[in-house]
């Protein structure tokens, strides 16, 4: 079966999750990253060498002053508590976004998370906070102009670089819990062939057999890369 060497995820529904048993929304955050390890831990079993996670947008400052402080303290408190068991785990950990915005003892942490996992080879973590894709693309011409770069030189394969996710694949597959049907700025060059699984669960509760069931559906796939089926007759006008 087709497995996919890079799935993306957008964990949405944390709030609804929280809502839905009378909660803060934090509480929600919290379940939220409870279950982040198991699904790391379930890619790390099924074998997928990346795994990125949309875990604060450029968009998610404007959340209440409370919110947006308590998914900080959540982040510091993920590496200070699992960072030992990710290192075990063979987990390498990358960081996508304007690492230069978050305050300076949480980004002194994310980078020291990243120099003592990198050398990690079983499974690329990229964590996508403060990240986002149009933000993404403004930063990468910003620093193509910088480095004196000529029209004549730009191609896809020079943007990709300068990207934050220079070196790492493009997801095959982007995972959107909770429902909604968007993209919502997250790797918006990255995503241009991935397969989309959109569910309703809720990220909480999008556990090992959720994942499963999606690689599931992955496999069944047909993707052409906007060519033909391999058992097409030639007379197909669909451009997917
Ligand atoms: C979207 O749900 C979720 C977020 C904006 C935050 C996701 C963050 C975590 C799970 C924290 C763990 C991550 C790391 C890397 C430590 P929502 O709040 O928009 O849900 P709603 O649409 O139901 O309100």
């Amino acid at each position: 079966m087709n497995k996919p060497g890079h799935i993306a995820i957008i964990m949405d529904g944390n709030g609804r999750w929280a809502a839905k048993r009378g909660l803060p929304r934090l509480a929600g955050h919290r379940a939220g990253t409870e279950n982040l390890r198991r699904v790391i831990r379930a890619a790390v079993k099924f074998g997928i060498p990346y795994l990125t996670i949309y875990a604060f947008s450029t968009e998610n400052w404007g959340r209440p002053t409370d919110e947006v402080q308590g998914l900080m303290h959540i982040l510091e408190d993920v590496i200070d508590k699992e960072l030992t068991e990710l290192h075990e785990q063979g987990v390498r950990l990358r960081h996508i976004g304007r690492l230069e915005q978050l305050p300076g003892a949480l980004r002194e942490k994310v980078e020291r998370a990243m120099e003592i996992t990198r050398d990690n080879s079983r499974l690329t973590l990229c964590i996508a906070w403060n990240y986002g894709g149009r933000d993404e693309i403004v930063h990468a011409i910003q620093h193509m102009l910088q480095d004196g770069i000529q029209p004549a030189e730009v191609n896809e394969a020079l943007i990709s670089q300068y990207l934050f996710t220079a070196g790492v694949p493009d997801p095959d597959m982007i995972i959107r819990t909770s429902g909604e049907m968007r993209i919502s700025n997250f790797l918006i060059w990255q995503a241009a062939y991935a397969e989309w699984y959109v569910t309703p669960v809720l990220w909480p509760d999008f556990d090992e057999e959720e994942l499963a069931k999606a690689l599931v559906s992955y496999g069944k796939r047909e993707r052409r890369f906007g060519r033909l089926s391999d058992c097409a007759e030639g007379n197909s006008t669909d451009a997917a």
